[in-house]
This record gives structure tokens, sequence and C-alpha cells, in this order.
């Protein structure tokens, strides 16, 4: 199919599917293995260190699979583990077809493919194809010369911009061997590959089936609507520091689905894994082009819905409270521009903070918040991503210096307030509230020191609340949110009303209540979650048929504080 028709054949796919809300979808025997379960995420420096050397490794994650296994999961996404200086935690690549060290060996990887697939999941792994770390031997030859054969591997100038990276300050590095920039989207140790250059595509591609040949379940695409660049680099419109976001200059430009599509040929047809590619600023509405059968990837991670506190960019000291129905728009949007495809529902991953603190107001309620997402989170159609922690209801930290934060974007925001004129306490308040840190705190399996999480000094400090907030201590409780996550996943998987059925909003313009049903023939659940502090009424005509799960034990004809119920109606 030539492009055009491929344009035309989306735009009546998703002119159909916003128009017609009772349209006819997938029976849910005919969904993939990749639809019908939970994908666990792990941050494999945050999870398990079987060492004493303070981080997580590979072993530590073949020792948990059974524990992931009992939330449901199909498949775990692992963020990167390639061999790393580790500015970016991994996401600075010096080797892409290697395990780090830190995390263990080849060997350690393939024991982990089999017995996660001897219990029915598959490993996903991350691919960082926007940029490589400076310390990749593509980079260093690029950058001695301006004529050696990896000389246009990376976006070389004479000329900057006024383009302000995303983790703060400029998006150009001046490099003294060649007396050009090159261009860093991330951190200055994250150049920016060039795309334009097919050697550089065929060597990702390359790196990409490596993995697949060691039976990987599929990949999520790091930063991909990166990788087009203008053809023209020019200064953009400057915010009020005389910058402009190198994100709005080059995020999703036309020309990256020929990029891709090349990507999906070359790499995924023909294997039985899944893509998710994450996509911050593809609009809901441009869904149908990216996903599903005519587009590039199985599934999307857009940001609408977890950006909701950002109108003005992801500038920390710029964000407002949030309104619920923004919330509930944009989770709706990207329902109704995935029913013919797929849609991956998350709240947290390791970019964002603990959901319990993100989506409710300071004073809520840890445990009824963290079960009322878990009922968003497990009810919504798509797939699923739990990510570590999420699934006890883990929370937010606040340490006391700019200096005890790792996260490299955590310090650049600092920077950036800081240079707009907040004082030290107020540019900390937003790194408390927004910092990457958040969810990168080590795992908290028990009790004892550390968590259970090392042996050794943590990476990171454990947060303070572990001796009550922990896997042990949940495990034995039957009203924990982790074993609530268990039943609730189970129910999931299970039933084909919450695969396959249907998604409609009701009572939008509540700033209190999402509610949402589901529905397969005369089938039809719903679920319906307080966002606030107090007791909500009910709307008018609403009735609340039979309670399945519910984060109190009793019911009332209204939902108290931080409520959430899923009925059968
Ligand atoms: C998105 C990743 O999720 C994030 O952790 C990383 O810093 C950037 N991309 C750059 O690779």
């Amino acid at each position: 199919m030539n492009r055009r028709t491929f344009i035309k054949g989306a735009i009546a796919l998703a002119a159909t599917a916003w128009a017609n809300p009772m349209i006819v979808i997938d029976a849910a025997e005919n969904i993939k293995w990749w639809q019908r379960k939970p994908v666990y995420q792990i941050y494999p420096k945050s999870f398990l260190d079987t060492t004493g050397k303070g981080t997580g490794d590979l072993r530590g994650v073949i020792s948990k699979l059974d524990y992931i296994k009992s939330l449901g999961a199909g498949a775990i996404w692992l963020t990167p583990i390639y061999p790393s200086p580790m500015v970016d935690n991994g996401y600075d690549i010096s080797d892409y077809t290697a395990i780090n060290p830190l995390f263990g060996t080849l060997d350690d990887f393939d024991e982990l493919v089999a017995e996660a697939k001897a219990r029915d999941i598959r490993i996903v792994m991350d691919l960082v194809f926007n940029h490589s770390s400076d310390q990749h031997p593509w980079f260093l030859e690029s950058k001695a010369s301006r004529d050696n054969p990896k000389a246009d591997w990376y976006i070389w100038r004479d000329e900057k911009t006024n383009w302000r990276s995303i983790f703060g300050g400029s998006a150009w590095q001046w490099c003294e061997e060649r007396r050009q920039y090159y261009l860093h989207t991330f951190a200055t140790q994250q150049p920016d590959l060039n795309w334009e250059n097919p050697a550089v595509r065929r060597a990702l591609y390359d790196a990409a089936n490596f993995w697949l040949d060691r039976g990987v379940g599929g990949f999520r695409i790091d930063a991909i609507v990166y990788i087009k660049k203008p053809a023209l680099f020019v200064d953009g419109k400057p915010d009020s520091d005389g910058t402009c976001s190198v994100h709005n200059m080059t995020a999703a430009l036309p020309g990256i689905l020929d990029f891709l599509h090349e990507f999906k040929r070359e790499v995924c047809d023909g294997h039985d894994i899944f893509t998710v590619g994450e996509a911050n600023s593809v609009k809901p509405e441009d869904l149908p082009y990216w996903v599903g059968e005519h587009g590039v990837f199985d599934m999307l991670f857009e940001f609408s819905h977890v950006n909701v506190m950002f109108p003005h960019g992801e500038v920390w000291h710029r964000a407002e409270l949030y309104k619920l129905s923004d919330f509930k728009q944009a989770l709706t949007d990207s329902q109704r521009a995935t029913r013919d495809t797929w849609y991956p529902i998350y709240f947290e991953n390791h970019d964002k903070p603990r959901s319990v603190n993100n989506f409710f107001p300071a004073g809520t309620d840890r445990i009824l918040a963290a079960k009322a997402m878990a009922m968003i989170l497990l009810t919504l159609r798509g797939t699923p991503f739990i990510y570590q922690g999420e699934e006890l209801g883990l929370s937010n930290v606040a340490f006391d210096s700019i200096d005890a934060y790792d996260d490299v974007s955590s310090r650049g925001q600092y920077d950036m307030a800081r240079a707009d004129g907040l004082s030290d306490k107020q540019a900390l308040r937003f790194v408390h509230r927004f910092s990457r840190d958040n969810a990168r705190t080590p795992m908290q399996w028990d009790s004892s020191s550390n968590a259970g999480f090392t042996s050794g000094k943590p990476w990171l400090p454990v947060h303070d609340d572990f001796k009550t907030c922990n896997a042990a201590v949940e495990e034995h409780d039957a009203n924990s949110v982790l074993n609530f996550y268990r039943r609730l996943s189970a129910f999931r998987n299970a039933s084909d009303v919450l695969l396959s059925g249907d998604y409609e909003e009701l009572y939008h313009d509540s700033e209190e209540l999402y509610i949402f049903t589901r529905r397969l023939g005369d089938k039809k659940l719903c679920t319906a979650v307080n966002f606030t502090t107090h007791d909500v009424k009910l709307p008018a005509g609403f009735k609340v048929g039979k309670k399945l799960f519910g984060n109190y034990r009793d019911e009332k004809n209204y939902l108290r504080a931080t409520e959430g119920i899923i009925c059968e109606l």
C-alpha cells in the first residue's frame, strides 16, 4: 500500500471509530498474548541486589519471577541493561549488544529469558535509538574529525540554535576536536544519532535483531518521536529565559513514520512480539497512524494523561493543579482513538512520580489511593503496565538537598527553577513533587535493613516507610494493595468484558468522580472512583450494581473519600 492510500485508510478508520461508539471490536478469544495480561516494568538498578554492591541485577529479577507471575503478568519490560556510563541510568548506551556488568552477564540474561518463558512470561528490551552515549565507539570515532567514516553518524553543525535540551541547558555541545557543535536532545552525554544516514539505521536494526535472536518478546522504544530532525536548524520561539525547548522543534516531524515503517519491516515483521513506542507529543487523534496493522507499533505510550499538570510544557516549576476533567478527557480520547487497535495503560514508570501522590490531593490515604488507581489501570481497555512498587502502593520521597538526588533531570529542573528566581527551598519543593527519583528508590521487599533490597549501601536511599510498606508485610495481609492487585489482575485476565469490551465515559463534567463502563454484548462493568478526600454523592440516576471490587468493605449509596468500586451493571 502506498503512503497516500495508507493515510486515507487510517483517516477513514479513525473517523469510523470516533463517530460510531457501538463499533464491534475483537472478541476476547482473538486477542494476542501481550493484550491478555499486564506487563510488569522493572528498573533493574533498583529492583533487587544479589551481590551487596548496592545496585540491583538480573539474578535479582530471576529470583522474583514467581512474585511477578503472581501479579498475572505476561511480560517484563526491563529498562536498559546495556553497557553504559550510567549518566542517565542506562539510557546512555555505549554498546547495544552486550549486558552491563553492573547487572550481570549475557548468560544471566539468557537464563532470565528461559526462566521467564517457563512461567509464560516474555522479556521485553528497551531500545534507545534516538541517541547513544558519548562514550559509544561510534561517537568517539564521529567526533574525532570531520572526515572519518562515522563523521555523519551524529548531528553536527557549525552554528547552534536557541534550543534547550529536555534536561535543561543548551541542546548543543561544543566539540573542540571537530570545532563543531553536536545536538543532544537529552543530557550532554547523550548525542543524537543521525537517522538520515542509512548505515546508522542498519546498525540499529542489527542491534534489535541481536536481541530477537535471543528470544525477547518485544521492545519498548525510547524517545522515538525525536529521531527525525528538521531540514533547517533555526531558532524557535523563545520562553522567558530566551531558549526554546528542543521538544517543540523536533517532536514527531513529518517523515518520521517512513523511518519507523522501515524499522518495522527490518526488525518486527514475522516475529511473535510486541512493540510499544514512547511518544511524548503524539496526540490521541494521531494514534491511528502510529499503532495497529497500518501503523508502526503495536502500542504507543502517549503522555496526555500524565502531563495534565504541565499546560506550559514539562518545566516543573510551571506546573499547575490539574483538573480531573482534563485527565479523564485525555484517557477517553486515547481509549476512543485506539478502539480498533490497542492502548498501553500506565500511570507510573521510572520517569514519573508515584501515582498516589501525583493524582490525589495531599493528605489522601495512600492505600485507598493505590487501590483506586489499580481499579482504573486494570479496567480500562488495553494492556496495563504495572511499574515496580506500584502494586505495593509506594509513595514519593523528599530528600532534603538537591545533592541527594541522582536523577540528571531533577538537577536540570532545579537549576532552571533557580535561574528563574526561585529560592533553594521553592525549587526543591518542585523536585520533591516531580523528581524521577521518586520512582527509583529501592524496591521494598521486607522490613529488614534496606528493605531487603541490598546487603550493601543502596545507590539511592530507601523510602523511610519501608518497615510498614513492603512486599513481605503485604503478602500476609489479605487486604493489602498487593493482594488487591493480584485478585484484580486475575479477574481482568479472565474477563471478556475487560479484555475486549467497549469503553464509555459517564458524567464527564464531574471534577470529583471518574466513572466509566466497559461493555461487551449484554455484559457491562462499571468503574467509579472518587478523587477527592470527602464524600461525594453519586450522580442522579446512576445506580450502583453488584459490587465486585472496592477499597472500602461495606457499601453506601455515595462514594467516600478516595473510594473506588468496580461493579456489574
Ligand atoms: C525516556 C526515558 O524513559 C528516560 O528515562 C530517559 O531519560 C529519556 N528517554 C532519554 O533516553
